[in-house]
């Protein structure tokens, strides 16, 4: 069997592949990510744009245990047994890309543990960081200028090392650093540009310029992009 993991973009139903909307179509079954059961996914409605196919949800609690979060993912992929078993391809689509900070890994991870040969395949999206720098306008990086991509999960001086030598940054998840984002940054500036988006190509999309795009994020689907030089270019 093969578990099919695959990026539909962070939002705007026009940035999914043709690729992605063929391994979507030919599947088996197709697995549809949660935060929680109830809770409308942005990677149901992206494929629910272009295809009309049926999608079996699965929740990935938001908990920072890992034991508990692999714990929830296995009892759920034994709940659907009879749906996936003797089957040839599983696809689970996500928001962005597949390889970046997806919690695809996390149900490979612990289905791999039941079914050893278990097979992946990873189809890329376009990820939330490269929407966000076209919704700005902006490059994000040139020449031999650094571009760090950096979780909001890490600890603070994890992070403020990285974000002291790059000359750009996309913070994902700045939402985990709560009150301390302004610090972090500013320990690390000077910034020209700090520019936080959130909710990327959904109808509801903000972009939020300046210091105030480090307050305290509320929305979990922000990104946070800093560029150290003017354009994108020593000034
Ligand atoms: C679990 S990670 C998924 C990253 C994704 N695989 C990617 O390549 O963009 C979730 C984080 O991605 C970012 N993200 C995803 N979709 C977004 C969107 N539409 N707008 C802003 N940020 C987004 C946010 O930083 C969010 O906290």
């Amino acid at each position: 069997m093969k578990l099919v993991a695959i990026g539909v973009g962070p939002g705007d139903p026009e940035l999914v592949t043709i690729k992605a909307l063929r391994r979507l179509a030919e599947a088996d079954l197709v697995l549809v990510p949660l935060s929680r059961k109830g809770r409308p996914s942005v990677a149901q409605e992206i494929v629910s744009a272009h295809l009309d196919i049926a999608m079996e949800p699965i929740v990935f609690p938001m908990v920072t245990d890992e034991g508990a979060r692999d714990e929830a993912i296995l009892e759920q992929i034994e709940t659907i047994r009879p749906l996936w078993n003797g089957r040839e391809t599983v696809a689970l689509p996500v928001i962005g890309d597949a390889a970046l900070y997806a919690t695809a890994a996390y149900l490979y991870g612990v289905w791999k543990k039941i079914v050893p040969d278990l097979d992946l395949e990873l189809v890329p999206g376009v990820s939330a960081h490269s929407l966000a720098s076209a919704r700005v306008g902006a490059f994000l990086a040139l020449g031999t200028e650094r571009l760090a991509v950096l979780p909001g999960t890490d600890d603070a001086e994890a992070l403020m090392e990285t974000l002291s030598t790059c000359d750009a940054a996309a913070l994902y998840k700045p939402s985990a650093l709560g009150e301390d984002l302004a610090s972090v940054v500013a320990r690390t500036g000077p910034w020209s540009r700090m520019v936080r988006i959130e909710r990327a190509g959904l109808q509801d999309e903000k972009i939020i310029e300046g210091t105030p795009a480090l307050e305290a994020a509320e929305e979990y689907l922000s990104t946070l992009l800093l560029w150290r030089w003017t354009a994108g270019r020593p000034s």
